[in-house]
């Protein structure tokens, strides 16, 4: 793991800074956390809990469609903001909240030669793919719930792209200057597939609550929306359900059924937007 990530990091437990030693983060109160062979370091003190991360069919799902191309206007809108929030930020590094797959990370960084990449997700299957997907990215296994395993102030940039939000924590790591990249679905998003393939409704709302779970620590100051018209084949739309927790809702051979039924090739549209925020400095920080 690079040293300049290393240094943007914090022992889970008690907070220290941490080293690596062999194979291992440590810290100076003797906590060690094992860096795995694929890269990354689990950073989530007790045991794991799976929850809400992506399982290994998720995460190949993930990777089968971004690696295919489809969603590459909103990695190129997510690097092209971030790109110009990272020219007038301070140092530091860019963390990628429930990266996934790393895809994002990667393409900003892409931008941003300067830069190092925290990619932090609670799935150790996710994070496998991340820790590879560019050389200046380090991976660290937290829940975004609990308190990052980032020191204060390291980061130049949060990334969140259609992942869980801790505001409190997002404004903790940022450091002065610094800024917020949040991707959130559109009303439009998916609508073709959503409906026929029975999936989880975007909740119209959902624009207002991540205004209202941001807004005491986030100013929003540029709403990108992004549109894209995508062509799929039916594996694409497979792969496309199979990253999501909708396909949880109906049977595998199902929704293989109702894929199977779509007429090829599949016009689906992709709506999202992409969404600027700089921290609203706190009273008495
Ligand atoms: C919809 S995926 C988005 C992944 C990636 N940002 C992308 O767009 O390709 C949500 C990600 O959040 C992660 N996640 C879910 N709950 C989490 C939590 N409590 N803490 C950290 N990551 C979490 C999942 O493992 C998954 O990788
Ligand atoms: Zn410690």
């Amino acid at each position: 793991m690079l040293a300049d990530v290393i240094a943007c990091l914090v022992c889970p437990v008690c907070g220290s800074d941490l080293a690596l030693e062999a194979a291992a983060l440590r810290c100076a109160r003797g906590h060690a956390f094992d860096v795995a062979r694929q890269g990354y370091v689990n950073l989530l003190p007790g045991r794991a809990r799976a929850g809400t991360a992506d399982t290994p069919e998720m995460v190949d799902a993930r990777a089968a469609f971004l690696g295919a191309g489809h969603y590459d206007e909103i990695l190129d809108a997510v690097a092209a903001v971030s790109e110009v929030a990272l020219g007038e930020g301070p140092a530091g590094c860019v963390a990628d909240v429930g990266a996934g797959t790393g895809d994002y990370l990667a393409r900003v960084l892409e931008r941003s030669p300067g830069r190092v990449g925290l990619a932090l997700d609670l799935s150790k299957h996710a994070l496998r793919r991340a820790a590879r997907a560019h050389p200046r990215i380090g991976a660290a296994v937290c829940d975004t719930w609990k308190p990052l395993p980032v020191r204060t102030g390291a980061a130049a940039l949060v990334l969140d792209v259609f992942a869980p939000r801790n505001a409190a924590e997002f404004a903790r790591i940022l450091g002065p200057g610094g800024a917020l990249v949040v991707v959130t679905p559109g009303a439009e998003h998916l609508r073709e597939l959503v409906d026929v393939l029975g999936l989880v409704t975007v909740d119209e709302r959902k624009d207002e609550r991540l205004a209202g779970s941001l807004g005491e620590r986030f100013t929003l100051v540029d709403p990108v929306p992004v549109r894209v018209d995508m062509s799929l084949t039916h594996d694409d739309v497979a792969a496309l359900v199979g990253m999501g927790p909708s396909s949880r809702h109906v049977t595998a051979m199902e929704m293989a059924a109702r894929i199977g039924a779509l007429s090829e090739p599949v016009g689906v549209t992709a709506a999202v937007t992409v969404s600027l925020y700089h921290p609203v400095p706190q009273v008495g920080a």
